[in-house]
């Protein structure tokens, strides 16, 4: 990878739906690419596709289980590449088993894991390193799950909510430094784990419009991105119900099970 691409945008994830939509709505000449992710053929093929529009990029098949192997990794990619851009988009989402009251204590603590603590330490560590050479944007992927106490994701919220409530206390701390933290939060898009998420999906987004709609934002330095915007209303509606019926609510909303 020649180091003097115009733009170098790293994409954690990039195996996934958004992920590699993103990874296809940058993907152009003067454009360098790392894409991370799990799948090494998802990967590859993606990586082809992106050079076929005219992109440099290379991949790496890295699981961000490890938080530390996940920081020791980035600080090394980011020291030859001098990332500009980054979408920190790698996730899990999960649901209660049909007849638990919970879902299992091991897939709490693993999408805490991967959703909240993995993307919070590398976005730490790029805006620690963006700041040093005088600037850069970080865009962290939360989801309009995090606006609610869902009792059949509580894991999935909660990672979400810690995630959205992480970004913009880092956007406030690394703006000085000339870095920009963007959250975006989508309500339902379809991708292959959006579509394993039981139930109604109302206004579900195509991956390449929730990656044009995130892309902008990121662009234009937004603070928080919440698409569609009717999920802004809804956590507006959240927050005035008064609790007992907010709960009913939430419970009634819960899939079947
Ligand atoms: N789809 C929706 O409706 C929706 C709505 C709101 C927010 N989001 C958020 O958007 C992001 C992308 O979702 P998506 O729908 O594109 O899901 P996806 O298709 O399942 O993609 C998830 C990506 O994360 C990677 N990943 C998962 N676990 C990982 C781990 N332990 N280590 C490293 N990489 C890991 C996957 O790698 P492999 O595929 O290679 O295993 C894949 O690249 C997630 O953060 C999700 O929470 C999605």
């Amino acid at each position: 990878m020649t180091m003097d691409a115009v733009h170098r945008i790293y994409i954690s994830g990039a195996s996934g739906g958004l992920g590699r939509a993103l990874a296809l709505h940058h993907a152009r000449p003067g454009v360098a690419l790392w894409l991370w992710g799990r799948n090494p053929e998802r990967l590859d093929a993606l990586a082809e596709a992106c050079r076929a529009a005219g992109a440099e990029a290379c991949v790496r098949a890295l699981p961000l289980d490890d938080t530390a192997r996940a920081i020791a990794a980035l600080e090394h990619e980011d020291a030859a590449a001098r990332f500009d851009l980054a979408y920190l988009v790698a996730g899990q989402g999960d649901t209660r088993s049909p007849g638990a009251t919970s879902e299992d204590p091991m897939i709490v603590a693993r999408l805490i894991r991967i959703n909240l603590e993995a993307p919070a330490a590398m976005a730490t560590v790029l805006a620690r390193r963006m700041g040093a050479r005088g600037g850069g944007r970080i865009v962290l992927i939360g989801s309009a799950a995090a606006f609610h106490a869902l009792p059949f994701a509580t894991a999935y919220a909660a990672s979400k909510a810690g995630l959205a409530r992480f970004a913009d206390a880092l956007r406030i701390a690394a703006r000085p430094l000339g870095v920009a933290v963007t959250l975006a939060s989508p309500g339902f898009i379809d991708t292959p784990a959006g579509r394993r998420i039981p139930g109604g999906k109302p206004m579900v987004l195509t991956p390449e419009e929730a990656a044009r709609r995130i892309a902008h934002a990121a662009s234009r330095r937004q603070a928080h991105l919440v698409t569609p915007r009717a999920f802004a209303l809804l956590r507006l509606f959240d927050r005035a119900l008064p609790r007992p019926w907010r709960d009913r609510l939430l419970r009634a909303l819960a899939p079947p099970g």
